[in-house]
């Protein structure tokens, strides 16, 4: 149990209710539901537990899908209050077929809420695609196009459902103060954590699942000390505390 008043930010990145058991090269998780509202009460319940551990001035950041992005909207504005949302983020993410039978599904949502007026926001600067501001940087929208981790890149684990880690960079740098606390509990292989020790946050991580609770060990212990020993990562919650960089 976390102490109330803790957290800057939680990110939020759980099964999407596909129906499917997700594997990949190094390791595999469920995301099967008897139904909707199974999925959806096992949602509330982490979505205000999380809440609860938050600072006044925290914020959370759930990441969905076109599954059940509209329930999961009204369900945080029940939990946290509707004029409390910040976001609704689009990440495009460009990867994946085509479809005869509908507009191809290129992008996730991430529904961006505070727990009060006070939240911290620092606007990402990203490259103007406008040929007036040409080579400038501005303040980024909420369409957030990073693409999805190609099958050669050095940053993949063999998690399945990876996370690119130019997108936690940018929304942890974004919503969580130097030096704050970031919680992500369904931390996978641990991109977020790498995110906060990378940028001189604190981080919290929790996974069900000992195989993403190894891989991400790994990664931030490679952060913290590149000789990092395996035989170290043990436990089902790993949390640290890392040097401003
Ligand atoms: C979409 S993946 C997270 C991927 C992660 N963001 C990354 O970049 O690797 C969802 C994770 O939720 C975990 N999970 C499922 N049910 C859980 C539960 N009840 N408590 C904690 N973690 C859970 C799964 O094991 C899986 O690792």
């Amino acid at each position: 149990m976390l102490p109330a008043d803790l957290v800057d930010l939680a990110y939020l990145d759980p099964p999407f209710n596909t129906g499917r058991r997700h594997a990949a090269a190094s390791g595999t998780y469920r995301d099967t539901w008897p139904s909707l509202d199974a999925y959806l009460d096992f949602m509330r319940l982490r979505v205000a537990a999380v809440r609860d551990v938050l600072r006044p001035s925290g914020s959370i950041l759930l990441h969905c899908d076109w599954r059940c992005s509209h329930h999961l909207r009204v369900m945080l504005d029940e939990l946290f209050g509707p004029q409390r949302f910040v976001n609704h983020l689009v990440w495009a993410y460009g990867l994946g077929g085509s479809s005869p039978r509908r507009f191809a599904r290129k992008h996730d949502d991430v529904l961006f809420y505070s727990r009060s007026d006070e939240y911290y926001f620092k606007p990402p600067l990203v490259p103007a695609t406008s040929n007036r501001m040409k080579g400038e940087l501005k303040k980024a929208g909420d369409v957030i196009n990073v693409p999805a981790i190609n099958n050669m890149a050095l940053e993949r684990t063999g998690y399945p459902t990876q996370k690119p880690l130019k997108l936690l960079l940018l929304l942890v740098n974004a919503c969580c103060p130097p030096r704050g606390v970031v919680l992500d509990p369904f931390c996978g292989s641990g991109t977020t954590l790498v995110a906060a020790a990378q940028t001189g946050r604190r981080y919290i991580g929790i996974d069900v699942n000992a195989e993403a609770v190894r891989i991400a060990r790994r990664r931030v212990a490679v952060i913290a000390s590149p000789q990092a020993d395996r035989a170290r990562w043990r436990s089902p919650v790993v949390s640290g505390r890392t040097e401003e960089h």
